[in-house]
């Protein structure tokens, strides 16, 4: 089965560097494709550039977040969950693209922030409907997710959002293709404004907690982990200073 990683991106001082960490753990990766969508109005060149050169099987698709999604400066930092249309977008190019029948596989939502254990992409391989394991550095504990027994989800684990109906991280689930494109065709991310809401909002559409099959095995390891990549504050305004001094870095030289 392949393995249809989406990958929501925007343009940022650190994007390439993200994008090169991902691109490492996917490429030993045996059929993995991976759609990387753009949060642009259009593709840029450095995304372009960096997917040809990468070796990787992958498409190359972008949308903005329209403005009534985007979150305003004067609006709660959690208030509008990210990357939506961008996921919806890459959910549709597979519905449109892909044949089941012919090429079964798995969907799995990759953040570009997050660090990937190349070894999660054989567990998921195998899901018949939607896989879960638990992810580091969520749910404000040191992991978070699900706690699993013979085979099946018995509970959750976190210290925040355990209200939630699927109280587990975006990088913490992975579902077989058949279930988005013949069983639920027009399941797709919602935005809802309440935090940590987003992948219950996808879910709850589509599986119940007793029917989660629980991979690593057993939920027992823990290949990913919800990394933040820092701003690099100094570059960002040293550069600006270069720049106003007519002594900027050198633009043929892309970061
Ligand atoms: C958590 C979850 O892990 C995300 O999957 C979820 O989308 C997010 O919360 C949310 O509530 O929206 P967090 O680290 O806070 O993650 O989110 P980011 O990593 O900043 O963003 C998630 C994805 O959306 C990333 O791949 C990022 O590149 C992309 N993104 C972010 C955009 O495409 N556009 C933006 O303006 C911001
Ligand atoms: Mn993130």
């Amino acid at each position: 089965p392949t393995i249809f990683v989406v990958t929501p991106t925007f343009k940022r001082f650190v994007q390439k560097a993200e994008l090169t960490r991902l691109s490492q753990a996917f490429k030993s990766v045996k059929n993995l494709h991976w759609i990387v969508v753009e949060d642009s109005g259009d593709k840029t060149n450095l995304v372009a550039n960096f997917l040809r050169n990468s070796r990787l099987k992958y498409t190359h698709l972008n949308v903005r977040t329209p403005d009534t999604l985007r979150r305003h400066k004067n609006e709660k930092r959690r208030s509008k969950p990210r990357g939506v249309v961008q996921r919806n977008v890459g959910i549709q190019w597979i519905r449109n693209n892909i044949d089941p029948h012919r090429t079964p596989g798995v969907v799995y939502f990759a953040d570009d922030d997050n660090t990937y254990d190349s070894r999660i992409f054989d567990e998921m391989r195998w899901i018949k409907g939607v896989g879960v394991w638990p992810v580091a550095f969520t749910g404000a504990v040191r992991w978070a997710g699900p706690v699993c027994k013979d085979g099946q989800v018995i509970g959750f684990h976190a210290k925040w959002g355990l209200f939630r109906p699927f109280p587990i991280d975006m990088a913490a689930f992975a579902i077989n293709i058949k279930k988005l494109l013949i069983d639920f065709p027009k399941a797709e991310f919602l935005s809802p404004e309440k935090a940590g809401m987003l992948e219950s909002s996808l879910l709850t559409q589509i599986t119940t907690i007793d029917e989660l099959e629980p991979v690593t095995p057993n939920c027992s390891k823990v290949y990913v982990w919800h990394t933040r990549t820092e701003v690099p504050k100094d570059s960002i305004i040293g550069e600006r200073r270069m720049i106003k001094q007519g002594t900027p870095s050198d633009n043929n030289i892309e970061t």
